[in-house]
């Protein structure tokens, strides 16, 4: 007899659950973009486009996906992105997604806009041993004190990291949202922003003075010095901002154009980040993030210079199909991807995928030793 409902096989089954499971409303602010949703096409497009040159024959044995990312070892270099609103995609929320990545060892970011309060995911996520870093990322609210209550109760909670967003001053054109609007009421409200002060009335009009409040470089140094955790900036693109980066101190950048969610035609991240590495070296830990869905795509990150990769979407997927079990499945079958796409390019370990293992158009991007 024909199975209703196969199991799923990939990230894109998943997400093809996800999208019957979930109204017109909250698939269209899950899964989409900004505009015409180019750079959300090509984040993904682009990783599938580069060709990996595998080499045969090469001893496997022992062989492992463990990285190092800011001094700690991390069981595989998959993080899950921070992700707003995760009620609207299961009742557990971000609750289950941190718990998954906990059980996981995977790393989890959680956003500003996180429907579960920080401080229950912290006593959730820190118990569960061999959990990755827990972090918390940070959408810059216009009163300074405001900015500094929040990360000072990252710190109490437990977090080990402050992620500044840098690349969202104001909302992208989000058209598929406007053709499906939430109804009101369909989110919960902002557990994290609900004292914060209003903003100020700005005196331009350039976008209804909305980026005057925006985060600026002189910010991120004033965050530095607010706490004693390490920050990162997310949403970098630009070789020339990510050695500013460098310049400050900050403790590693997220290569992220934000799933392509707010600037449409934005460079795609798996061309961003070679650039970047060579602008900075090798000292400065690199995430990326943007269409990763495969294990491939997450070696050829690897080979481009990242650290470690963040996954959007793809957690969304995971917790509309089974909460907290959905999405341990789906960073599991992404490792799983990983680790054949590994044995099958000869790479024992992650530090053996470097420039050499892409090839573009038949020719070779990187030396071959
Ligand atoms: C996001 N992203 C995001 N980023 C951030 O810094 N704070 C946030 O609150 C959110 N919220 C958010 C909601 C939804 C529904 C999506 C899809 C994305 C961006 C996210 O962290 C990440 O950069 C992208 O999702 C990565 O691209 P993929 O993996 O979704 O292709
Ligand atoms: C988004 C915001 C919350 O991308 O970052 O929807």
């Amino acid at each position: 007899m024909k199975s209703p409902t196969p199991t799923p096989a990939t990230l894109g089954d998943y997400a093809e659950a996800a999208r019957h499971a979930l109204d017109d409303a909250a698939w269209a602010f899950f899964e989409g973009g900004a505009a015409d949703e180019i750079t959300l096409r090509e984040n993904i497009a682009a990783w599938q486009r580069l060709s990996l040159w595998p080499r045969v024959l090469r001893p496997l044995a022992g062989g492992h996906t463990r990285v190092t990312l800011a001094g700690r070892e991390l069981a595989h270099p998959i993080l899950l992105a921070p992700v707003a609103h995760q009620k609207l995609a299961h009742p557990d929320g971000e609750w289950a997604s941190a718990l998954a990545a906990a059980a996981q060892g995977a790393g989890y970011v959680l956003s500003t806009q996180s429907d579960v309060p920080m401080e229950s995911i912290a006593q959730a996520v820190l118990a569960e041993a061999g959990c990755g870093p827990l972090w918390f990322q940070l959408y810059w609210q216009a009163d300074r004190g405001f900015n500094h209550a929040l990360v000072q109760r990252a710190e109490a909670a437990g977090f080990e990291a402050i992620v500044l967003t840098a690349d969202a001053p104001v909302q992208g054109v989000r058209e598929r949202e406007w053709r499906h609007p939430l109804p009101p009421g369909a989110s919960a409200p902002a557990v994290h922003l609900q004292h914060a002060p209003a903003a100020p009335p700005a005196p331009d009009t350039y976008c209804a003075g909305v980026p005057a409040h925006a985060p600026t470089w002189d910010d991120v140094a004033w965050l530095q010095a607010q706490t004693r955790l390490p920050v990162w900036l997310k949403g970098v693109l630009h070789p020339q901002d990510a050695r500013q980066v460098q310049s400050m101190g900050v403790a590693g950048l997220i290569v992220s154009n934000h799933g392509g969610r707010t600037l449409d035609t934005a460079v795609v991240t798996a061309h961003a980040l070679p650039l970047i590495r060579a602008a900075v070296g090798e000292a400065l830990p690199l995430i990326v993030d943007g269409g990763i869905r495969r294990g491939t795509d997450v070696l050829k990150a690897m080979a481009l210079g990242a650290n470690a990769v963040l996954i959007g979407r793809p957690l969304v997927y995971g917790l509309v199909s089974g909460g907290a079990l959905g999405v341990a499945r789906v960073i599991r079958l992404l490792r799983d991807e990983l680790e054949m796409a590994m044995a099958l390019t000869g790479c024992r370990t992650l530090a053996d995928a470097g420039p050499a293992l892409l090839a573009a158009n038949g020719a070779a991007t990187g030396t071959v030793k």
